[in-house]
């Protein structure tokens, strides 16, 4: 198979979201905190009708639906999440009932999970399956779905909701340039769950900014090696035309940037112009260590990095800023923001990406986009994922129905027997959400 990659995308996020704003005052934290120091506007979240399952069903059927697409025609079936409702019976399984309906139970794959990175291995994987000797001609399908909530507290607007669903087979507009990838993999304790009676992840949010440039510095450094091995040239970030960053909040996609532009500095890469290695000479001397700690290096760098920073990341922020981190979908999220925001521009292109998922992984790899042809055409893609009308559509909420909604879903984590609100009222025609769990705590779910 020739060009493997994603051939289709579609989004799904809850239609209720908080402002930013509101949540600052709300939460008595200084103004600006949110909005200007995480960078994030809103943040999305599931009521009781919702979750990481319901998500997942709508966004499958919708692409299904909007690219007119047998499903039938799926051989591979993999899901990332993060968001545990289940120890063993994966998110896959519950996604089975679409296809078991036109009688397709020969479905591959489960579910991945490591924090973040759950979406990427899962795409892999279908990457993999189609590039290999078991693949059967069928398209693979990948799902990322996530409901981040936090604990009360200063990681607590850095939360989110989303389901992405791609679709992968051969001849894709976006397809894998698999020789370059590069991946760091290490132990730590950044964030994790280890407690398993709560929702709530257990955080070290300073030890997980220091992780997460280090993840990208050693990706990077990996993925530059690789590229020069093989097309016997430097790689610097004037190779990129877009660079994609999980989005935890977009602070830390502004700091990552302008680290990239750090690491040309110090591999000496001719791209880097005289005011930029003037501006950046005082930190060349420092540790790995120190440069982590070092407020001058990322004001340095975050200056350097400014106008680069407009087009190249710029537009990959849109759904990330709107919706917040959505943990496997946040990479994807931001990727599809790129996609709606210059499909018209971007055939011929090459667009980098970086995984991250706390405990840890990580992996840069890079796409090579084309037109495609319709119904798998960036325009097409484009228009289905339809980013402002679905933005545009939600409902703000203020800041004590948020706090409320969460509270009944700590009430409501690893609960039997009970029925849900069934308050669909916000839910746009199609959307799959939660009716009741039984005494055997299986879940039911109805589609509006
Ligand atoms: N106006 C403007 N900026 C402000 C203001 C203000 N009034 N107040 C604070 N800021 C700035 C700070 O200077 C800081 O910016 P800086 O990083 O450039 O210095 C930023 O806002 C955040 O303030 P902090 O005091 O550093 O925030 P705090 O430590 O309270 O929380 C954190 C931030 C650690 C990100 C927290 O939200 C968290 O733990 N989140 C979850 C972990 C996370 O997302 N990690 C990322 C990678 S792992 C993953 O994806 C889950």
């Amino acid at each position: 198979a020739k060009d493997v990659g994603i051939l289709a995308m579609d989004i799904y996020f809850p239609p209720t979201c908080v402002l930013q704003e509101e949540l600052e005052t709300h939460d008595g934290v200084s103004k600006g905190k949110y909005t200007i120091g995480l960078g994030q506007d809103s943040m999305a979240f599931c009521t009781d009708v919702e979750d990481v399952i319901s998500m997942s069903l709508t966004v499958v059927k919708s692409l299904l639906k909007n690219y007119n697409i047998d499903p039938k025609c799926i051989g591979r079936l993999e899901v990332g999440s993060e968001t545990v409702i289940d120890k063993s019976k994966s998110i896959k399984t519950w996604l089975m009932q679409i296809f078991e309906e036109y009688g397709n139970t020969d479905i591959e794959g489960v579910d991945s999970s490591n924090a973040c990175y759950g979406g990427t291995a899962a795409l892999f994987n279908c990457v993999n399956w189609v590039e290999s000797n078991s693949w059967d001609g069928r398209y693979g399908l990948v799902v990322c779905t996530d409901s981040a909530v936090y604990a009360e507290g200063p990681a607590r607007p850095t939360g989110g909701a989303a389901a992405i669903a791609m679709l992968i087979g051969p001849n894709a507009p976006i397809s894998f340039e698999s020789k370059y990838r590069g991946s760091h993999m290490a132990h730590a304790y950044d964030f994790y769950k280890p407690d398993l009676a709560s929702e709530y992840p257990v955080v070290d949010g300073k030890l997980s900014q220091t992780c997460y440039l280090m993840a990208l510095d050693s990706c990077y450094n990996v993925f530059c090696k690789k590229y020069e091995k093989h097309e016997g040239k430097q790689f610097s970030i004037f190779d990129a035309d877009y660079v994609v960053f999980h989005s935890p909040y977009n602070k830390l996609v502004q700091k990552s940037f302008a680290r990239l532009c750090y690491n040309d500095f110090l591999r000496n890469c001719s791209t880097v112009d005289e005011e930029s290695r003037e501006k950046l000479a005082p930190y060349a001397g420092l540790s790995s260590e120190e440069s982590y700690q070092s407020r001058d290096l990322e004001k340095a760098s975050q200056q350097v990095a400014k106008n680069l920073y407009e087009s190249k990341v710029q537009p990959t922020t849109l759904i990330p800023k709107q919706v917040g981190n959505m943990y496997t979908a946040s990479l994807y999220a931001a990727f599809a923001s790129v996609i709606y925001n210059r499909h018209e521009t971007l055939a011929g292109q090459r667009i980098v990406m970086f995984s991250y998922g706390s405990g840890l992984t990580s992996t840069m790899f890079s796409f090579k986009i084309n037109e495609g042809e319709h119904p798998f055409s960036l325009l097409n893609i484009a228009n289905v994922l339809d980013v402002s009308k679905k933005l545009e559509a939600r409902h703000v909420v203020p800041p004590k129905k948020f706090v409320e909604a969460l509270k009944l879903m700590e009430h409501r984590y690893g609960a039997k027997d009970f029925v849900t609100s069934q308050d669909t009222s916000l839910l746009p025609a199609g959307t799959y959400y939660l009716t009741h769990v039984d005494s055997m705590y299986r879940r039911f779910y109805a589609a509006k």
